[in-house]
Protein backbone atom coordinates (compact mmCIF):
# COMPACT_ATOMS: atom_id res chain seq x y z
CA UNK A 1 0.00 0.00 0.00
CA UNK A 2 1.30 3.42 -0.70
CA UNK A 3 2.44 5.38 2.38
CA UNK A 4 -0.24 7.21 4.50
CA UNK A 5 0.86 10.98 4.65
CA UNK A 6 0.87 11.50 8.74
CA UNK A 7 0.94 14.58 10.36
CA UNK A 8 2.23 13.97 14.47
CA UNK A 9 0.51 16.87 16.81
CA UNK A 10 2.30 17.44 19.87
CA UNK A 11 2.84 19.87 23.03
CA UNK A 12 6.20 18.61 24.75
CA UNK A 13 9.36 16.72 24.37
CA UNK A 14 7.90 14.69 21.46
CA UNK A 15 9.47 11.08 22.92
CA UNK A 16 6.20 9.30 21.13
CA UNK A 17 6.84 11.37 18.22
CA UNK A 18 10.45 10.08 17.84
CA UNK A 19 9.00 6.41 18.21
CA UNK A 20 7.11 7.33 15.15
CA UNK A 21 9.69 8.91 13.37
CA UNK A 22 11.90 5.98 13.81
CA UNK A 23 9.62 3.10 12.86
CA UNK A 24 8.48 5.36 9.62
CA UNK A 25 12.41 4.82 8.65
CA UNK A 26 11.28 1.40 7.70
CA UNK A 27 10.48 1.55 3.91
CA UNK A 28 7.58 -0.92 4.37
CA UNK A 29 5.77 1.41 7.82
CA UNK A 30 2.46 2.17 6.15
CA UNK A 31 2.89 5.77 7.55
CA UNK A 32 5.10 8.80 5.78
CA UNK A 33 5.48 11.54 8.27
CA UNK A 34 4.83 14.43 6.54
CA UNK A 35 4.38 17.06 9.07
CA UNK A 36 5.37 17.37 13.37
CA UNK A 37 2.66 20.10 14.46
CA UNK A 38 2.13 21.99 17.87
CA UNK A 39 0.05 24.40 19.73
CA UNK A 40 3.42 25.43 21.78
CA UNK A 41 5.62 27.23 19.56
CA UNK A 42 8.22 26.08 22.10
CA UNK A 43 7.93 22.21 22.28
CA UNK A 44 11.15 20.55 22.41
CA UNK A 45 9.85 18.14 20.00
CA UNK A 46 9.65 20.82 17.20
CA UNK A 47 13.46 21.03 17.27
CA UNK A 48 13.81 17.09 17.67
CA UNK A 49 11.66 16.40 14.35
CA UNK A 50 13.80 19.54 12.30
CA UNK A 51 17.13 17.82 13.04
CA UNK A 52 15.36 14.59 11.34
CA UNK A 53 14.30 16.70 8.41
CA UNK A 54 10.78 16.45 9.01
CA UNK A 55 8.59 19.60 8.20
CA UNK A 56 7.54 21.34 11.27
CA UNK A 57 5.03 24.44 12.21
CA UNK A 58 3.32 25.55 15.34
CA UNK A 59 -0.17 27.28 15.78
CA UNK A 60 -0.07 28.84 19.13
CA UNK A 61 -3.24 28.25 20.70
CA UNK A 62 -2.71 31.35 23.09
CA UNK A 63 -4.08 33.90 20.86
CA UNK A 64 -7.35 32.20 20.25
CA UNK A 65 -8.30 32.54 23.54
CA UNK A 66 -11.18 30.80 24.19
CA UNK A 67 -12.39 30.10 20.03
CA UNK A 68 -11.37 26.87 19.91
CA UNK A 69 -13.01 27.09 16.65
CA UNK A 70 -10.77 29.12 15.12
CA UNK A 71 -7.51 27.56 16.59
CA UNK A 72 -8.72 24.41 15.10
CA UNK A 73 -9.11 26.12 11.64
CA UNK A 74 -5.58 27.14 11.64
CA UNK A 75 -4.50 23.60 12.69
CA UNK A 76 -6.24 22.64 9.21
CA UNK A 77 -5.14 24.97 7.63
CA UNK A 78 -1.58 23.92 8.03
CA UNK A 79 -2.82 20.28 8.30
CA UNK A 80 -3.79 20.53 4.37
CA UNK A 81 -1.18 22.53 3.26
CA UNK A 82 1.01 19.51 4.10
CA UNK A 83 -1.17 17.23 2.65
CA UNK A 84 -2.03 15.15 5.72
CA UNK A 85 -4.40 12.25 5.52
CA UNK A 86 -3.83 10.96 8.81
CA UNK A 87 -3.31 12.38 12.39
CA UNK A 88 -1.34 10.81 15.27
CA UNK A 89 -1.72 12.58 18.62
CA UNK A 90 1.53 12.07 20.43
CA UNK A 91 1.00 14.15 24.17
CA UNK A 92 -1.24 16.74 22.25
CA UNK A 93 -2.58 18.65 25.48
CA UNK A 94 -5.60 20.61 24.02
CA UNK A 95 -9.18 19.13 23.80
CA UNK A 96 -10.42 18.88 20.10
CA UNK A 97 -14.21 20.12 19.23
CA UNK A 98 -16.58 17.91 18.07
CA UNK A 99 -16.07 19.79 14.78
CA UNK A 100 -12.19 19.35 14.26
CA UNK A 101 -12.91 15.62 15.39
CA UNK A 102 -15.56 14.87 12.90
CA UNK A 103 -13.31 16.13 10.26
CA UNK A 104 -10.84 14.01 11.06
CA UNK A 105 -12.55 11.37 12.87
CA UNK A 106 -11.48 7.65 10.99
CA UNK A 107 -8.09 8.74 10.49
CA UNK A 108 -6.89 9.93 13.94
CA UNK A 109 -5.49 8.52 16.53
CA UNK A 110 -4.21 9.25 20.32
CA UNK A 111 -2.03 7.71 22.73
CA UNK A 112 -3.00 8.27 26.20
CA UNK A 113 -0.90 6.70 29.97
CA UNK A 114 -3.73 4.42 31.05
CA UNK A 115 -5.50 1.38 30.67
CA UNK A 116 -8.41 3.43 29.02
CA UNK A 117 -11.24 3.04 29.96
CA UNK A 118 -9.70 3.31 33.14
CA UNK A 119 -8.44 6.87 34.09
CA UNK A 120 -9.65 9.24 31.09
CA UNK A 121 -7.90 12.81 32.09
CA UNK A 122 -5.03 13.93 33.65
CA UNK A 123 -2.48 12.61 36.23
CA UNK A 124 -2.97 8.98 35.36
CA UNK A 125 -0.35 7.46 37.19
CA UNK A 126 -0.94 9.18 40.36
CA UNK A 127 -4.94 8.11 40.24
CA UNK A 128 -3.38 4.58 39.72
CA UNK A 129 -1.23 4.70 42.77
CA UNK A 130 -3.62 6.22 44.86
CA UNK A 131 -6.27 3.65 43.61
CA UNK A 132 -3.64 0.93 44.76
CA UNK A 133 -3.80 -0.71 41.32
CA UNK A 134 -1.19 -3.50 40.72
CA UNK A 135 -0.88 -2.69 36.99
CA UNK A 136 -1.19 0.38 35.10
CA UNK A 137 -0.44 1.05 31.24
CA UNK A 138 -1.42 2.72 28.35
CA UNK A 139 -3.48 2.66 25.18
CA UNK A 140 -3.79 3.74 21.34
CA UNK A 141 -7.03 4.19 20.45
CA UNK A 142 -9.26 6.00 17.49
CA UNK A 143 -10.26 9.90 18.46
CA UNK A 144 -13.53 10.42 19.00
CA UNK A 145 -15.26 13.65 20.42
CA UNK A 146 -15.78 12.43 23.97
CA UNK A 147 -12.40 12.78 25.51
CA UNK A 148 -10.17 9.39 25.87
CA UNK A 149 -13.67 7.52 24.47
CA UNK A 150 -12.96 5.83 21.31
CA UNK A 151 -12.82 2.27 20.41
CA UNK A 152 -9.56 0.86 21.41
CA UNK A 153 -6.71 -0.33 18.88
CA UNK A 154 -4.05 -2.09 21.52
CA UNK A 155 -3.34 -1.23 24.71
CA UNK A 156 0.15 -2.43 27.09
CA UNK A 157 0.22 -3.37 30.35
CA UNK A 158 2.69 -2.13 32.72
CA UNK A 159 3.24 -3.51 36.22
CA UNK A 160 3.39 -1.22 39.28
CA UNK A 161 6.07 -2.08 41.44
CA UNK A 162 6.71 -1.20 45.33
CA UNK A 163 8.28 1.99 46.07
CA UNK A 164 7.03 3.23 42.75
CA UNK A 165 5.81 7.32 43.03
CA UNK A 166 4.42 8.81 40.18
CA UNK A 167 7.91 9.87 38.20
CA UNK A 168 9.07 6.19 38.70
CA UNK A 169 5.40 4.70 36.88
CA UNK A 170 5.43 7.46 34.56
CA UNK A 171 8.71 6.60 32.98
CA UNK A 172 7.87 2.82 33.26
CA UNK A 173 4.96 3.69 30.96
CA UNK A 174 6.33 6.01 29.17
CA UNK A 175 9.19 3.84 27.52
CA UNK A 176 5.81 0.82 26.76
CA UNK A 177 4.10 4.09 24.72
CA UNK A 178 7.60 3.96 22.74
CA UNK A 179 7.25 0.56 21.72
CA UNK A 180 3.72 0.22 21.60
CA UNK A 181 2.62 3.72 19.29
CA UNK A 182 4.56 2.73 16.31
CA UNK A 183 2.80 -1.03 15.93
CA UNK A 184 -0.03 0.53 16.67
CA UNK A 185 -0.58 3.59 14.30
CA UNK A 186 0.75 0.78 11.11
CA UNK A 187 -2.59 -1.24 12.62
CA UNK A 188 -4.51 1.69 12.75
CA UNK A 189 -3.34 2.94 8.84
CA UNK A 190 -3.96 -0.35 7.88
CA UNK A 191 -7.62 -0.60 9.41
CA UNK A 192 -8.64 2.09 7.96
CA UNK A 193 -7.77 0.99 4.41
C1 LIG B 1 2.78 10.74 27.01
O1 LIG B 1 2.80 10.16 28.28
C2 LIG B 1 1.42 10.58 26.40
O2 LIG B 1 0.80 9.36 26.76
C3 LIG B 1 0.68 11.73 27.00
O3 LIG B 1 1.60 12.80 27.05
C4 LIG B 1 2.91 12.26 27.08
C5 LIG B 1 3.67 12.81 25.90
O4 LIG B 1 4.99 12.56 26.05
N1 LIG B 1 -0.46 12.10 26.20
P1 LIG B 1 5.95 12.91 24.79
O5 LIG B 1 5.72 14.37 24.42
O6 LIG B 1 5.57 11.97 23.67
O7 LIG B 1 7.33 12.67 25.31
Amino acid sequence: MTKRRTAILISGSGSNMLALLEAARNPSYPARPCLVLSNNPEAAGLARAAVLGVPVAAVDHRPFAKDRAAFEQALDAVLLAHGTEFIALAGFMRVLTGGFVGRWQGRMVNIHPSLLPLYRGLDTHARALAAGDTEHGCTVHWVVPELDAGEIIEQVRVPILPGDDAAMLAARVLAAEHALYPVALASAIRHAG
